[in-house]
């Protein structure tokens, strides 16, 4: 297929602003708001509690068959989507800077990628969605009919990651932060397969100075131009 579908991606590395945005274009478009992180986040938590060595890739496709992940609209406004792990509710325990981590890793694993990739395109086949991740615009939907690349300077990224989890009652250490994101991101776009990168269609938006509501308008402007 290569006709353009109704869908709007928006990549980036991590604190770049993509949820706050992607939530607002979502409810602005009457969209369904898709945060695929959360999945790989998921998938990190229940490896995690499983015990599941990331090298051993029997282990890895055996636990995979037997994991149900279902995402459910946040609670608030403002508020993370929630996530169910085989019917068990994980939505606050993925929010933290050590799952991002291991989300991470867990993300550069072929089978989680296919599997995942697979449960994204499913709930996006009927279109009218907003999809944030990394790989959205590149890989899951290349036939979206706007996509959106965000950058930020690391110092304001991981700025605004340490105030959203403060907020959220998380103690964080912020230089420790800056580390892990810059980390993070260089791992998300050195990996083999669908790495972090701008779509060639994208627009690219550097959000260190602006005003997310700024974005938001702007991203709207192009969208509905
Ligand atoms: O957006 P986030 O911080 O919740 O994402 C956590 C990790 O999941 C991120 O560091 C890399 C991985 N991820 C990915 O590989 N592809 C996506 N589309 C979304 C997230």
């Amino acid at each position: 297929m290569s006709e353009k579908q109704e869908i709007v991606t928006i990549d980036g590395p991590s604190g770049v602003g993509k949820s706050t945005l992607s939530r607002q274009v979502a409810a602005a478009l009457g969209y369904t708001y898709l945060d695929t992180g959360a999945m790989y986040r998921a998938v990190a938590l229940f490896f995690k509690r499983q015990h599941i060595d990331l090298k051993n890739d029997q282990a890895v496709r055996i636990a995979l068959s037997g994991l149900d992940i279902q995402l459910f609209p946040a609670k608030h406004e403002d508020g993370d989507v929630g996530v169910l792990v085989n019917g068990q509710d994980v939505s606050l325990a993925i929010r933290t800077p050590e799952l991002g981590m291991l989300a991470s890793q867990v993300s550069a694993i072929p089978a989680v990628r296919a599997q995942l990739t697979a449960m994204q395109q499913a709930i996006g086949r009927s279109g009218k969605i907003v999809a944030e991740g990394r790989d959205t615009g590149t890989v899951v939907f290349p036939y979206a009919a706007w996509k959106f690349y965000l950058e930020a300077e690391p110092e304001e990224r991981a700025r605004r990651r340490v105030a959203q989890l403060r907020a959220a009652g998380q103690e964080v250490n912020a230089e420790e932060l800056l580390q892990q994101t810059l980390k993070r991101d260089r791992d998300d776009q050195e990996r083999a397969l669908a790495p972090l990168k701008k779509a060639d269609d994208a627009f690219s938006i550097d959000t260190t100075y602006l005003d997310i509501q700024n974005v938001c308008t702007r991203i709207l402007q192009i969208i509905q131009a």
